[in-house]
């Protein structure tokens, strides 16, 4: 028999279609079991300036298609201090909230991890993400309505690359991740993707498309915005020099990777995983992100989750997949 009695849910860091369903099903699940729930504003600002508003059945109605937070969300500063957290603390304290939900990616967590160690305060994660870089769930909530929005995006680039013969360097976010743009890329037939894991230098680059089909008149290259060779901008100066008879422009896609209706995949991750979410802590589970793994809702420590992929597996299967279907 669980002594949980008020849940508090938060979202933090940088913002990803699925939040909003990610709190519904954190407020209905938790209504369902009988607990009460407070959404703290501005993820980490919230808890530590008592800047809350208690939730209820209505206040996430109509939510589930919504992009961005209701709740608002900030990477704060102040939360990754030993002060910042004793004031958080004293605000869960003095609210009487017994447990906590946060919803964000890898720098919410590490500011989780520390809090919930040092507080011992019972603290569960939803990755809510469009980097889809944590480990322990095979997808983050966002990463799929990010992905169709540069599917979408790159699809009426090509129409105009093809009409002008065209070399296009798309740039993807995704920090220091290139899974944005490995499977976008796949998904719009790019030419070639650039992602910081797997190293590729524009020599390489260059190579893959002196080696590309000459009959196919566009060229669509998908860079990661973590890509070391400087990101789309970086690259299309190299190209420009080496290669001036490719007509080459950038698109940079930018935040309206960020934006939108969640996807129906993104909209039941987040909602399995946010009623997970109630019953992990219900269990005595905390410390731990909630996942889903090969089906399976899962609970990996934050310490572990925020290791990010291992790009030495992941990459060369995915790798010799585009060099085959770009041959
Ligand atoms: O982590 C999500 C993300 O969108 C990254 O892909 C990107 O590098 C970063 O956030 C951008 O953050 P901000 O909106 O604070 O500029």
């Amino acid at each position: 028999m669980s002594n949980i009695r008020k849940i508090g849910v938060l979202t933090s860091g940088g913002d990803s279609p699925g939040m909003n369903a990610a709190i519904r099903a954190v407020v209905r699940a938790s209504i369902y079991y009988n607990i009460e729930v407070t959404g703290f504003i501005r993820g980490y600002e919230g808890l530590i300036n008592n800047d809350f508003i208690e939730m209820d059945r209505k206040s996430v109605a109509n939510i589930i298609q919504r992009g961005g937070t209701i709740l608002k969300t900030a990477r704060s500063e102040e939360f990754l201090t030993v002060e910042g957290r004793k004031k958080a603390l004293a605000t869960l304290q003095k609210n009487k909230v017994d447990a906590l939900v946060v919803i964000g990616g890898d720098g919410t967590f590490v500011g989780a991890d520390l809090f919930s160690k040092e507080h011992d305060f019972p603290v569960l994660g939803l990755p809510g993400t469009i980097d889809n870089d944590l480990v322990g769930t095979d997808f983050t909530i966002g990463y799929d309505s990010a992905l169709n929005t540069v599917v979408d995006a790159v699809d009426k680039i090509r129409d105009t690359a093809e009409s002008h013969d065209r070399l296009f360097l798309v740039e993807v976010m995704g920090r220091d991740s290139g899974l944005i743009a490995l499977r976008s890329g796949i998904g719009v037939g790019a030419e070639a993707i650039l992602i910081p894991e797997a190293k590729m230098g524009v020599e390489e680059l260059l190579h893959k498309l002196d080696n590309s089909r000459k009959d196919k008149a566009s060229k669509i290259i998908v860079v990661a915005e973590g890509d070391e060779n400087g990101g789309a901008v970086g690259v299309a100066e190299i190209l420009k020099l080496k290669y001036p008879q490719y007509d080459t422009k950038i698109a940079i896609l930018g935040h309206i990777q960020r934006g939108g209706k969640p996807s129906c995949m993104d909209r039941v991750l987040a909602s399995r995983l946010g009623v997970a979410a109630v019953e992990g802590l219900l269990n005595g589970k905390k410390t731990s992100m909630v996942g889903l793994v090969d089906k399976t809702i899962t609970f990996t420590p934050f310490d572990h989750a925020v290791k990010h992929i291992d790009a030495e597996t992941v990459m060369p299967k995915w790798v010799r997949l585009l060099d085959i279907l770009a041959f």
